[in-house]
């Protein structure tokens, strides 16, 4: 049997030219697929399945890559969400920079390893002071490190392991990592805001701790944790025996994008000796804004903290961070390995960043950060931060001057959460009709927006990282859920 020798991009004048060729060719039809300013074909998933049913995936003989990419072109490209359009508004779901897509094919390229230096010689060196510039970019302290992660939960997850080893190994003088969970271990209780991140429940389930750990606090009207009452169920457990261990607070929550008063909770946590958790997934974009990088001040006061890039600072998926305030306690995580991170190795100076890792294998995602800062520099990025804030303002101010609609609350960030409102019309048709109404959105208009619950009732979201949504695109929106409020009753 014949192995074809284009294979693989080498020094081989052949393979440099045909990847060079597939490249432009896909670039193309990427492209080209961009034809209108919709955001969604608006195929429905019974018309997406019937659109791939009958490809066999792993045919006898392949049919080769033109022939893949037309299929490509023909299927795939044509109802792919198009997340830079400005009609999309729906997640914490960023629009990738252009340059940044420039990224990925060169880390794909590259295919780089960051579990150790000899995968990954120069990516290393970036990941490491990328890591260290952010650290300083975020004011924390010199025993401050961090590592790259798959985003938001991972983070999260790091966070909430870190914690429990500290609580367990410091406090409780119980080496989790050798023994496992204390006798005692359902005691142990974290607290967060009600409306934190679903990540902090899934974590401590994944820790051992149990959905029962998690105590919710109630927010107050503006959705940041409640920090009186936190501080009252915090003496409650104290006084029955339970042991406090760590408070995830949440810097821009994911519907609402409030940010929790992360001075008081940090005066809280040296009160009682608790691991502050600051769940930045969303609101570290803030950092960049010249004008209102100070809504996240207190964040250089979190024991740990996590930072996503593939939210506000407008990267590809996946790209996230975390960072401990002590590095100290990156040791819960090392664990040496003969064949991929030898003492020997440190000693000498080749770093191994498998040893802070949840992961062994693990994406160059730092070149993403490296070249977006360095491509656009402080103001452009503060600019493109700050002019999602201020539509975010401008959609709050345009709903809330009408009677039709009703509004949670005044964005700290970018998301507004609303819904169309008739006071002739009861909560049950109301939660009707604006699911319909966001339904209809996608499939009729290409409008994608999102929905959560806010006081047990349904309401519509919109999530503007997209600094090229005009004010003209939030009007419309307006006027087309007015029309749709009418068509759809
Ligand atoms: C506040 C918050 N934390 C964590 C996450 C999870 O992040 P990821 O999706 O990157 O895992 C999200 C996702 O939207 C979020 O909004």
């Amino acid at each position: 049997m014949e192995l074809s020798n284009n294979l693989f991009l080498t020094n081989d004048k052949n393979n440099k030219n045909l990847f060079t060729e597939n490249v432009n060719k896909a670039a193309k039809i990427i492209a080209d697929s961009y034809t209108s300013t919709k955001a969604y074909s608006g195929l429905t998933p019974e018309e997406l399945k019937k659109l791939i049913s009958g490809i066999e995936i792993l045919p006898q003989k392949g049919e080769g890559f033109d022939k893949v990419l037309e299929k490509v072109r023909d299927i795939i490209l044509p109802n792919m969400l198009k997340v830079s359009s400005t009609d999309y508004m729906a997640h914490l779901h960023s629009p990738p920079l252009l340059e940044s897509l420039i990224s990925e094919l060169i880390l794909a390229s590259g295919n780089q390893s960051m579990d150790s230096w000899d995968q990954a010689p120069i990516a290393t060196e970036i990941e490491v002071d990328v890591i260290n510039q952010l650290c300083r970019l975020y004011n924390l302290p010199k025993t401050a490190d961090g590592i790259f992660t798959s985003g938001g939960t991972q983070s999260n997850l790091m966070g909430l392991t870190l914690a429990r080893d500290w609580f367990c190994n410091k406090i409780e003088n119980h080496d989790v990592k050798k023994l496992g969970l204390p006798a005692d271990y359902n005691k142990i209780r974290i607290y967060t805001s009600e409306i934190s991140h679903f990540s902090v429940e899934k974590s401590a389930h994944l820790l051992g701790l149990g959905y029962n750990s998690v105590v919710k606090v109630p927010v107050t009207a503006d959705q940041k944790m409640d920090v009186d009452i936190l501080e009252t169920l915090i003496e409650k457990d104290i006084n029955s025996g339970l042991k406090p261990m760590a408070i995830t607070a949440t810097v821009g929550t994911t519907d609402y994008g409030s940010i929790d008063n992360l001075i008081r909770l940090s005066n809280i946590c040296q009160k009682y000796n608790i691991w502050l958790h600051a769940d930045a997934a969303y609101g570290s974009g803030l950092i960049l804004s010249e004008k209102n990088s100070t809504r996240i001040t207190g964040i250089e006061l979190c024991d740990s903290i996590t930072v996503d890039f593939h939210k506000m600072f407008l990267l590809p998926i996946s790209c996230g961070a975390f960072f401990v305030k002590d590095k100290e306690n990156f040791s819960h995580l090392m664990l040496h390995a003969d064949y991929l991170n030898r003492e020997e190795d440190e000693e000498e100076g080749y770093t191994n960043l498998v040893g802070k890792s949840m992961q062994t294998t693990r994406r160059f995602d730092a070149l993403k950060v490296w070249m977006m800062f360095l491509s656009l520099g402080k103001e452009n990025l503060s600019n493109l931060i700050d002019k999602s804030l201020e539509n975010a303002n401008f959609f709050y101010d345009l709903i809330k001057s009408r009677d039709d609609f009703e509004v949670v609350t005044k964005p700290e960030i970018s998301s507004v959460v609303f819904r169309f409102y008739d006071k002739n019309i009861s909560n049950e048709q109301l939660d009707e009709l604006n699911k319909r109404i966001r339904r209809d959105l996608i499939h009729s208009n290409g409008i994608v927006i999102g929905q959560t619950i806010f006081n047990k009732k349904v309401f519509l979201k919109v999530t503007l990282l997209n600094p090229m949504v005009s004010h003209e695109n939030l009007e419309n929106l307006i006027k087309v859920i007015t029309e749709k409020s009418v068509q759809l009753r």
